[in-house]
């Protein structure tokens, strides 16, 4: 079903277009707000971390600076430009990159983090895709931290057509992620910005498997005949 999925190329010149005009609603001068404790809980000193989509490096640095080891990959140059510069202003141990998650070789992990990246592919099959280039940046056992818009809103129906937020269901992140992660947990959360707005977030922690699972169960599923 490939004729479903929104061309890499599209995508990427959107995104390097709107950090070029300034359109991109969805940065937020903060750290996203439970960015430490997660990492408390998750996260020794010295563990590696890729920030997938890490726009201007807001969540980057600030993992950097709470002493782990970080790269942030974004595949706007001009975002990675501005990241690069405010890095280089704070005097931060932190490394930026151009780069497209579907292509190249982007490492080995302990841990991938991203907000909004995943919850940006409008299809099913873009987000597993997505989904699975994150598996193969992290060793066996490691973890996705994943910061989704929710579709879990106290809001009417016209508001949410109307500001036309990202936002996924449980289902949605299910079918992105199970093949190869077992999921920790999942929370309601705040995505962080637009204040005036009760726009909530999904914060997903995945524990990346040895193995895609949905293929080998569906070899072993119990049949009717098979039970007789
Ligand atoms: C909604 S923005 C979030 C930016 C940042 N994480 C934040 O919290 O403000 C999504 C980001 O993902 C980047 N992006 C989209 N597709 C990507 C891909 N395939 N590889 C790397 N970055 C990607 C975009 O350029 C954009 O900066």
């Amino acid at each position: 079903m490939l004729s479903s999925v929104t061309p890499i190329r599209q995508l990427t010149d959107d995104f390097e277009n709107r950090f070029r005009t300034g359109d991109t609603p969805w940065e937020d001068p903060h750290p996203w707000a439970g960015l430490d404790k997660l990492f408390e809980r998750f996260a020794s000193s010295g563990t590696s971390i890729l920030d997938v989509g890490c726009g201007l490096g807001t969540n980057a640095l600030r993992l950097a600076t709470l002493g782990y080891r970080v790269r942030g990959i974004d595949v706007s140059q001009t975002a990675i430009e501005k990241a690069i510069t405010r890095r280089n202003a704070a005097g931060l141990d932190c490394e930026f990159l151009c780069a497209n998650i579907f292509t190249g070789d982007h490492g080995n992990w302990d841990i991938v983090f991203d907000r909004g990246c995943l919850h940006g592919f409008a299809d099913t099959s873009s987000r597993a895709r997505f989904a699975l280039s994150v598996a193969t940046v992290l060793q066996p056992g490691g973890l996705w931290i994943d910061i989704s818009g929710s579709n879990e809103n106290a809001e009417s129906p016209d508001i949410i057509q109307k500001l036309a937020l990202p936002r996924l269901t449980l289902a949605d992140l299910a079918a992105a992620t199970e093949s190869n992660f077992e999921t920790i947990e999942i929370r309601q959360g705040v995505f962080g910005m637009m204040p005036d707005t009760d726009f909530r977030a999904w914060v997903g922690i995945y524990r990346r498997r040895k193995f895609d699972i949905l293929a080998v169960s569906s070899q072993y599923n119990m049949t009717s005949e098979n039970l007789s």
